[in-house]
């Protein structure tokens, strides 16, 4: 992104901000759009990530304060700490603090519909943020990522860098209480199956991907079915023990170059670092998600192959100016729906970027999310 293109977005996000700040006061406190709140009032609006520890949502607890904070206000951010009794808690509180916006990443997609239906029989808008929130009618909005792209992306660059037939791939997703897992996994079957089906990949750690491997299109209990074989949890130790057990599982012929597809970044360094420590892989291949730190660096030093960048900036901007729609009674504009087993949900959803070592300095230092100082090896 150019400098001027930044410095757009930025004043962008401030201006939706000291809307949002404004249009949160009781009318006789409200101040210009352009005037700073005075340090540390309330804002109407409370957010609930589910765990501080993955680097991910930490991410997005930063840029919500960077663009809530800046304007003079507190915004409470709660985590879930990977609990949907500590999420249901943490609504609760927010609730009487009298928040009139949630906005809510699940930690369990259907567990929070319990926590929302609060919310909403509060007065409360909802707006699910990142992971849909399933199976219930109490959710006003869903902003999120092209999720389908992610897993599209993370296929592409396998399907880009093999040669030949009989590649070896593995398969890694995330947690299935997550409708993200499965919006990646399908993502990502629809640009692999066609080259399994060909023979340019061999399918070496799911007997039921195996078995549904002829399938282009694959319904969600047929997905459930592989990725209750593959899942990582999201966790880093479950992923790194899982990558051991197929290690362990194969044979050399199973490996030398192999191909692998890791649902997001805390998963692809766990299972890189377990293939990097098998003598018979010679060389492997492996996605991620997010663009977390960690992950940059290890693209930086050959550990990683990829990870696909979602600028949670622009999520935070998206939830805000919902956000800021609701408060005024007004409808968010959606460009399209989600339909999250009992209603269509208005949606909003942002491009994704594929980066590897080819590209990292452009998309992630020259467009300002991260600094430079953060990393070694940039060139
Ligand atoms: C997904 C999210 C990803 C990833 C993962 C693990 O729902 O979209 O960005 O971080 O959860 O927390």
């Amino acid at each position: 992104m150019s400098q001027k293109r930044v410095l757009f977005s930025l004043v962008a996000i401030l201006v939706i901000a000291a809307t949002l700040l404004a249009a949160c006061q009781p009318a006789a406190t409200q101040q210009a759009a352009t005037q700073p709140a005075a340090s540390g009032e309330k804002l109407a609006v409370g957010i609930v990530l589910p765990t501080k520890d993955e680097p991910r949502w930490i991410q997005d607890e930063t840029r919500f304060k960077e663009a809530l904070s800046a304007a003079g206000y507190q915004v409470e951010i709660l985590f879930s700490q990977g609990s949907s009794a500590k999420e249901k808690e943490n609504v609760k509180a927010l609730l009487t603090k009298g928040i009139k916006v949630l906005i809510i990443c699940p930690q369990d997609g259907t567990a929070a519909a319990a926590a929302v239906e609060e919310a909403r029989k509060a007065g409360v808008k909802v707006i699910s943020y990142d992971r849909l929130i399933r199976d219930t009618d109490a959710v006003d909005y869903y902003v999120t990522f092209d999720s389908i792209a992610v897993g599209a992306q993370q296929a592409q660059y396998l399907v880009d860098n093999a040669t030949g037939k009989g590649n070896p791939l593995y398969l890694y997703a995330g947690a299935a209480s997550d409708n993200n897992a499965f919006i990646f996994f399908e993502g990502a079957w629809g640009v692999l199956q066609p080259k399994i089906a060909d023979g340019t990949f061999v399918i070496k750690n799911s007997s039921e991907a195996v078995a549904l491997q002829d399938k282009p299109k694959l319904t969600r209990d047929e997905m459930a079915r592989i990725i209750g074989q593959v899942t990582t949890n999201w966790d880093f130790n479950t992923a790194k023990n899982l990558a051991e057990a197929n290690l362990t599982a194969t044979t050399a012929a199973d490996k030398g170059t192999v191909y692998i597809l890791a649902p997001n970044d805390g998963t692809a360094r766990a299972i890189a670092d377990a293939f990097a420590a098998d003598k018979d892989v010679t060389k492997y291949y492996v996605t991620g998600q997010d663009a977390e730190k960690a992950s940059v660096q290890y693209i930086l030093d050959g550990k990683q192959s990829m990870t696909v960048f979602k600028d949670v900036r622009t999520l935070v901007k998206d939830a805000i100016s919902a956000a800021v729609a609701l408060l005024e009674g007004k409808a968010p504009a959606a460009k399209g729906s989600y339909n999250n087993g009992k209603i269509d949900v208005p949606a909003i959803q942002s491009p994704v970027v594929t980066v590897d070592k080819n590209n990292v300095k452009e998309a992630l230092i020259d467009s300002g999310y991260y600094s430079a100082s953060d990393f070694t090896g940039l060139q």
